[in-house]
């Protein structure tokens, strides 16, 4: 009995710390619930690490706790413990098992890390461009956004890369990052669960506008996407008003600038609506001052707006859609004036 009654007390120890901890982990609000499926095994080995974590806490730190208060020297006690050295059984039981949880943990990383990188058959691919300090997405058909949409329940493998510096890919509900780094193309697979708006975050220290290189991703409706993606192509092979239209929409235009035209109301920018007066005096033909500001837009910085906080990934939009925008912003504003 004697021998017994330790164990008991360590046990009622640990069990009080463990039920502490978890109750500290599970209900903490420590990272968002899962929105892709890559995302949902993450979790799985993140909670079975945690779980394993938290009965090594109680256990060595209810051991330790015991300890302390048990065997503590008296006042009085001058003698010297008892010549023990080592513990055969003790110390192949902490070498095994240990060895045993971190092999279980570590083969189970790798079949996840396995089926994160599977795309599927048919997925949806998604160029990722990153830039100085806006994200890029391109769709098969050429469609360029500034947001990213994507289908749910469909993989989604998004190719990325960097034009100037490294950037992070990390949507935390997705709960993936992937390096954008220039010269270089990396794969990143993503099978949205959930509905809804996510954050697109740069993570990787950029440049001046690092905190500011954020957008969205939208987990639509896989039939509402199809239509979305149709509709798009549609507009963006219309006449060169609509096209430009959909274009400045597409890539958040209307976050920075304002242009009566399409009701936006962004200041970053300089406002749209005085192109024309900013053109003249500039002394070039309207048509050509606006492609010049999109696709070089530090060659002239209009007054009272600081240099380099418009990016340059517009220059990339496809020639199509650069020229319908043109032609938009240059009939929006005309007529504006
Ligand atoms: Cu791009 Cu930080």
């Amino acid at each position: 009995m004697r021998n017994k009654k330790p164990f008991v007390h360590v046990s009622m120890i640990a069990l009080v710390l463990g039920a502490l901890a978890g109750i500290v982990a599970y209900f903490g609000d420590w990272l968002p619930a899962p929105a892709s499926r890559e995302a949902g095994r993450i979790w799985f080995i993140f909670w079975a690490s945690t779980v394993v974590s938290i009965v090594i806490f109680a256990i060595v730190t209810a051991a330790i706790l015991y300890s302390v208060v048990k065997f503590r020297k008296q006042p009085d006690d001058d003698t010297d413990g008892p010549p023990i050295h080592g513990h055969t059984r003790l110390e192949i039981t902490w070498t095994i098992i240990p060895t045993i949880i971190v092999l279980l943990l570590s083969v189970a990383s790798m079949i996840v890390l396995h089926k994160n990188s599977n795309a599927g058959t048919k997925p949806l691919k998604v160029d990722v461009v990153a830039q100085q300090f806006a994200w890029a997405f391109t769709y098969p058909s050429g469609l360029q956004s500034g947001l990213l949409r994507v289908p749910l329940k469909r993989p989604v493998e998004l190719h990325i890369t960097a034009l100037d510096v490294i950037h992070s890919f990390w949507v935390p509900d997705f709960a993936q990052k992937q390096d954008a780094v220039p010269g270089q193309t990396f794969r990143l697979v993503i099978t949205p669960t959930r509905l809804g708006t996510y954050p697109v975050i740069c993570t990787e220290l950029c440049g001046l506008g690092h905190s500011v290189m954020r957008t969205a991703a939208i987990v639509m409706p896989a039939a509402e996407f199809d239509t979305w993606l149709a509709d798009q192509d549609e507009k963006l092979a219309g006449p060169p008003g609509e096209a430009g239209k959909t274009v400045f929409a597409n890539n958040g235009c209307a976050a920075c600038h304002a242009l009566a035209a399409a009701g936006a109301k962004g200041t970053i920018g300089p406002d749209l609506d005085k192109l024309p007066a900013a053109a003249a005096a500039a002394g070039v033909p309207l048509d050509e001052y606006i492609r010049e500001s999109i696709v070089e837009p530090g060659k002239v910085i209009a007054k009272g707006y600081p240099a380099n906080v418009m990016p340059a990934t517009y220059a990339q939009l496809p020639k199509d859609q650069l020229d319908g925008l043109v032609d938009y912003l240059a009939a929006s504003v005309k007529e504006g004036s």
